[in-house]
């Protein structure tokens, strides 16, 4: 067994930037489970899958496998043999990732995947369920998480960054949704493990809160 960090919190709370961080000072390889999740929400949206239709959904599972490799430390996502790592980053795969994660078919496909990532290597795993689902008996389980104005601004400052034209309006009320939908699923929704370390991190910087996990890890 490695030695694992679970840390799960909502959309924008800056995990895989801390996770990264963490990762890397202390020698664990970073998963993002949110990418698979998001590697499979590209093969749906190809294959025209309603994610309102369960069914659909489960059967568009069938002929899709996610795999994830590094390359120089970084985690590349495989869907069916394609790297597709530098398309999972938009509003569409995001939502299209966050409703077809409460399907069942779509959570038990990637189950086994970080299970056994975890059993074979020492990692800090990001996602929603990795402290309460995935990884019960993780070594260390953190709960990160910001006010929806802080991440909000976050994810805005960063678009604005890369030159796209948003409303930090819209970015909020999306946020608002998206942490309903990842809440109140049936199953595995997203919620704080009770054994797990609520770190708020809205009016912390980056570097207050990598050290802040590092102290807990070993
Ligand atoms: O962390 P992210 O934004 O890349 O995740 C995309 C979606 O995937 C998110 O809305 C919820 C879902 N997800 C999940 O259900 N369970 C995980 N362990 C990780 C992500």
């Amino acid at each position: 067994m490695g030695y694992n960090v679970a840390i799960d919190g909502p959309a924008g709370a800056g995990k895989s930037t801390i996770a990264k961080l963490v990762a890397k000072k202390k020698g664990y390889i970073y998963v993002d489970t949110g990418a698979m999740y998001r590697g499979l929400a590209i093969h749906f949206l190809k294959k025209k899958a309603d994610p309102e239709d369960r069914q659909a959904v489960a059967e568009a599972c069938r002929d899709a496998e996610v795999t994830i490799g590094y390359e120089d430390g970084v985690q590349q996502i495989y869907l069916n043999g394609e790297n597709v790592t530098g398309m999972l980053r938009t509003e569409e795969v995001g939502n299209m990732a966050s409703k077809t994660s409460a399907i069942p078919e779509v959570r038990e496909k990637l189950l086994e995947l970080q299970r056994s990532l975890a059993r074979e290597k020492d990692v800090i795993m990001d996602g929603r369920d990795i402290g309460t689902n995935i990884l019960p008996n993780a070594d260390v389980k953190i709960y990160l998480t910001a006010s929806v104005e802080t991440r909000a601004r976050r994810r805005y400052d960063e678009l604005k960054e890369k030159g796209t034209d948003c409303s930090l309006d819209e970015i909020a009320r999306d946020i608002r949704e998206r942490d309903e939908r990842d809440m109140t699923r049936e199953i595995a929704p997203l919620k704080k493990a009770e054994d797990a370390i609520l770190v708020d991190s809205s009016d912390m910087t980056i570097q207050q809160v990598v050290d802040e996990i590092c102290g807990y890890c070993r």
